[in-house]
């Protein structure tokens, strides 16, 4: 069988090592790629939101299914314009990513689905706002409606800043379309965990629970970035919640989009809150996270690809999806100047051999004359296995701490709240 992967960063690198496994697979084009994705397959040079492109490269190709990965080529309907040509693709159509694609479409779902989420309204207009936000007295989190490349959630801390991210979204336009609707949300506290799972338009079979650190710095400070590391599972998200999060948010979410018309194919990805008075969505997602994926999917026991075409086929079942026990913990290396102005072009060291239980996945490397250099923000994905998560943290580090490259950024605390909680 021969696979089509669409996109070209660390989680695309994770897929592709994860898809190449299967028994299944004999072939494996990937487009764009990567450094690291060149190992596993053919790399063709089409890039993910390029759909007239990749349409192409996928009627030539002739693959037996493809796999569209980033959140932009999901949300401009490529795999509408695949099955339109006949082929087989797994993720979301352009109507169910909008699930990710608007906020205030996910607002919607939410609230026909009985979907715990936080209190919001949507505005477009900045003067109705304003005497809104000012009634009330208090700050709120600020959307922007569209994809924003992950920077259209302002968390405001006061009434003036709630005003300041309204203006830049309704009357400067900073994010031009995405922004020109606004979705004000009440502010909410607690622990933010990854909960994804599989669909097939009808059924949801849940991953495992994943975490994520999104700021820069150790202990959650500094700028919001795509993801500084991740682990898996999260203790905090035992057996007995994931199933209540089965049913009340994921099962939800699905049985609404099939009303609406819009079934939902793929991965959806639940971003929650654990607050004090239970389990609140922050977001939905119509994919893999990044770098949720880096640590997953080498804790996935089952066939990948079975697993995408059962969905596909719409004969997904929870005996399909089958984990290993133990922990992973992903490490990100960033270059220098990331996230807001990412230097490239330093040269890369990398251990002639991996230590044991670790994997390394490439998102922005490049080859210059036979030299791996950096080529993009999130550069390596260090990642260690092992019986606990202590293990798994000590291994991913002893692995990054492997790779060198010239004002390399990496945090060093991935995993605290977890190696908190077994502390205790
Ligand atoms: P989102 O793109 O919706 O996940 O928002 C990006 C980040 O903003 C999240 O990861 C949270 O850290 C934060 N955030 C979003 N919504 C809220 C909320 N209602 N309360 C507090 N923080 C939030
Ligand atoms: N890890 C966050 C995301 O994939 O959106």
């Amino acid at each position: 069988m021969k696979i089509l992967l669409v996109g070209g960063g660390g989680r695309e690198h994770a897929l592709a090592w994860k898809i190449q496994q299967s028994p299944l697979v004999t072939e494996l084009v990937i487009a764009p790629g990567n450094a690291g994705t060149a190992t596993l397959g053919r790399n063709v040079a089409v890039k993910a939101d390029d759909i007239a492109g990749q349409v192409t490269l996928a009627q030539a190709e002739h693959p037996d299914l493809v796999v569209v990965a980033p959140d932009n080529p999901l949300a401009l309907g490529l795999v509408d314009r695949l099955q339109a040509a006949g082929l087989r693709a797994f993720g979301p159509t352009a109507a169910a990513a909008r699930i990710e694609a608007s906020k205030a479409f996910a607002k919607e779902v939410m609230a026909r689905g009985g979907i715990p989420t936080a209190e919001s309204i949507i505005v477009d207009d900045y003067a109705a706002a304003e005497r809104f936000v000012r009634a009330g007295g208090r700050p709120w989190v600020v959307k922007a409606d569209g994809l924003a490349l992950g920077k259209g959630v302002v968390v405001a801390e006061t009434v003036e800043e709630t005003l300041q991210a309204l203006r830049a979204m309704l009357q400067e336009g900073v994010f031009g379309a995405a922004g020109a609707r606004v979705v004000l949300e009440e502010r909410l506290q607690g622990e933010e965990v990854s909960f994804l799972a599989f669909s097939d338009g009808g059924r949801v079979v849940p991953m495992l629970p994943a975490q994520d650190h999104k700021r820069l710095l150790d202990g959650d400070g500094g700028p919001n970035t795509g993801g500084m590391g991740a682990y898996a599972p999260v203790a905090a998200i035992g057996p007995e919640l994931s199933t209540q999060l089965t049913t009340t948010v994921m099962q939800p979410a699905i049985n609404t989009l099939a009303e609406l018309g819009c079934p939902f194919v793929g991965v959806l990805y639940a971003g929650l809150m654990l607050t004090a008075g239970g389990p609140q969505v922050l977001e939905f997602n119509a994919r893999f996270g990044d770098p949720e994926t880096q640590v997953l999917l080498p804790l996935l026991a089952s066939d990948l690809v079975e697993i995408m075409l059962a969905c596909v086929a719409g004969r997904l079942a929870p005996d399909q999806v089958r984990w290993h026990e133990g922990s992973a913990l992903g490490v990100v290396l960033a270059a220098p100047g990331y996230p807001a102005q990412p230097l490239s072009g330093g040269r890369i060291e990398l251990p002639a051999e991996l230590p044991p239980d670790t994997l390394l996945f490439h998102a922005g490397t490049a080859e210059q004359a036979g030299q791996l250099v950096v080529g993009g923000g999130r550069v390596l994905t260090a990642v260690g296995l092992g019986r606990s998560l202590e293990e798994a943290r000590d291994r991913g580090y002893a692995l990054a701490d492997h790779i060198n490259f010239a004002g390399r950024q990496l945090r060093r605390d991935i995993g605290w709240r977890g190696l908190r909680t077994a502390d205790v």
